[in-house]
């Protein structure tokens, strides 16, 4: 039987089974903090942390988690009081980074478009890697840092043009995806980069998507890249490190195998062991310095998003479950088709199913997070739910679209909960709109 995460269990008392993460009722919680909010396990990101430590640092391998996952600060503070390295992708990331303890040399600095203002910045803070993206950002970087006459350390990120199974949106390694450059640029820009005093050009970079659930993408990356570090080091440009990125895929639950109670629908699903193997086995004769960036494996199955049943709506042929969470409080439904099971905080207490489509309020039809799930046919108005594996990829996506409240978010340790966000009402962003704040032009 498909299981819940670790944190969260089923507690039994007076003939009824309430939800808890780690030792916080849900139920008690929501009495406290307006639903929907989010809601994360302390213990369960430790425990990723850990997991994900064991794996990779006997290999050698350093960690650097990719904080678009999940960028809260308190968060982030745990993260950094274990020793990991953090990717980020914006100015805004590395203010967050520096704020939470990150050390500024343990910062690598991704992404496509940063802007010359961006690699200022991070300079001046000194990040400690830069993943190039492209020549034009290659030349901007040059004379960044020469204009600041301070040295610096990059990657190159290459495209390694491979197929990977995910949903089409969260794949970047493929041929004609905006990330990274051909393979065929990189020794022109070891060669422009060697003419820069400040600029040293230490490796490359690969990030190939998001929600991987094999070890062959990767095999098949570093193959393509380790022949060409091979021909570039015969070019007398020898490199020593190579950042892997992240994609390591999760388990999401979904209803239906909730629901099963055989275990036979049980599929294998890869550990960060299973990954850390693979790479030590693509490059048995590596010296040099490795890394990835997992973001998702480190935080999705730590959350749940909690809401209330606003409606059961009675439809034919299937009955609709309204709740007062929308796609702006969680999006990945709408943009991805991705599954994330629901279920109740209260144990129901028969067994009887009935289908419904679980909906949020938003005035659109994609604002619709499941259809045809089997729940319990006692759920009506009133009625507290969970949003399983929502700590990755969910609150940071969030948006106030439909003027709605951006929701807070709540960190479980042990028995204690605390607001780790507070949250964004239209008071506070219609201040942002009010005359005695807005700039004359
Ligand atoms: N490194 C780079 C350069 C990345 O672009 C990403 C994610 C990561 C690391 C971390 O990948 P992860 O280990 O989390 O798979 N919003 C989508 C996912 C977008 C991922 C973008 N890049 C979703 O909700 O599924």
């Amino acid at each position: 039987m498909t299981q819940l995460p670790p944190q969260l269990h089923y507690l039994h008392h007076d003939q009824l089974s309430t939800l808890c993460l780690e030792n916080v009722s849900i139920k008690q919680l929501a009495t406290q903090v307006d639903t929907p909010f989010y809601c994360y396990s302390k213990a369960g990101l430790v425990n990723n942390i850990s997991a994900c430590k064991a794996a990779f640092e006997p290999e050698n391998i350093h960690i650097h988690y990719a904080m678009k996952a999940n960028s809260n600060l308190s968060l982030l503070r745990i993260v950094a009081e274990q020793g990991l390295g953090v990717d980020i992708v914006s100015i805004g990331e590395m203010q967050r980074a520096l704020n939470a303890g990150f050390n500024a040399q343990d910062i690598v600095f991704s992404g496509v478009g940063k802007t010359t203002s961006e690699l200022t910045a991070a300079l001046r803070a000194g990040v400690g890697q830069f993943n190039v993206e492209s020549k034009e950002e290659l030349s901007a970087l040059i004379s960044v840092t020469s204009e600041c006459q301070q040295s610096v350390s990059a990657l190159i990120r290459v495209n390694p043009e491979i197929t990977v199974d995910t949903h089409k949106n969260i794949t970047t390694g493929a041929k004609g995806n905006k990330f990274g450059v051909s393979f065929n640029d990189v020794l022109p820009m070891l060669a422009a980069a060697k003419q820069s005093p400040f600029l040293n050009i230490n490796g490359l970079a690969m990030h190939i998507g998001s929600q991987i659930h094999s070890v062959a993408p990767y095999l098949d990356a570093i193959a393509k890249i380790r022949a060409l570090l091979n021909r570039l080091e015969a070019q007398d440009y020898p490199l020593t490190h190579l950042d892997l990125g992240g994609g390591f895929g999760i388990q999401y639950r979904d209803n239906q195998a909730l629901n099963k109670t055989d275990s036979t629908a049980a599929q294998h699903y890869l550990t960060f062991a299973d990954f850390a193997n693979a790479i030590k086995s693509a490059l048995p004769d590596w010296q040099g310095r490795l890394s990835v960036e997992p973001g998702r494996s480190l935080v999705a199955d730590i959350g749940v998003m909690v809401s209330e049943i606003t409606y059961r709506k009675e439809s034919q042929p299937t009955p609709f479950l309204v709740l007062d969470a929308a796609m702006n409080d969680l999006m990945r439904p709408a943009l991805y088709q991705a599954n994330h099971a629901l279920i109740p905080v209260q144990q129901p207490r028969s067994s009887l199913l009935t289908q419904y489509d679980i909906v949020g309020p938003v005035c659109e039809s994609t604002d619709t997070f499941a259809k045809s799930v089997q729940l319990s046919s006692e759920l009506t108005a009133g009625e507290l739910m969970c949003f399983l594996d929502a700590g990755a990829y969910c609150a940071v996506m969030s948006n106030s679209y439909n003027s709605r409240t951006i929701i807070a978010e709540v960190l479980v340790d042990d028995n204690q909960a605390h607001v780790i966000r507070e949250p964004i009402t239209q008071t506070d962003l219609m201040a942002f709109e009010q005359h005695r704040r807005l700039a004359k032009i």
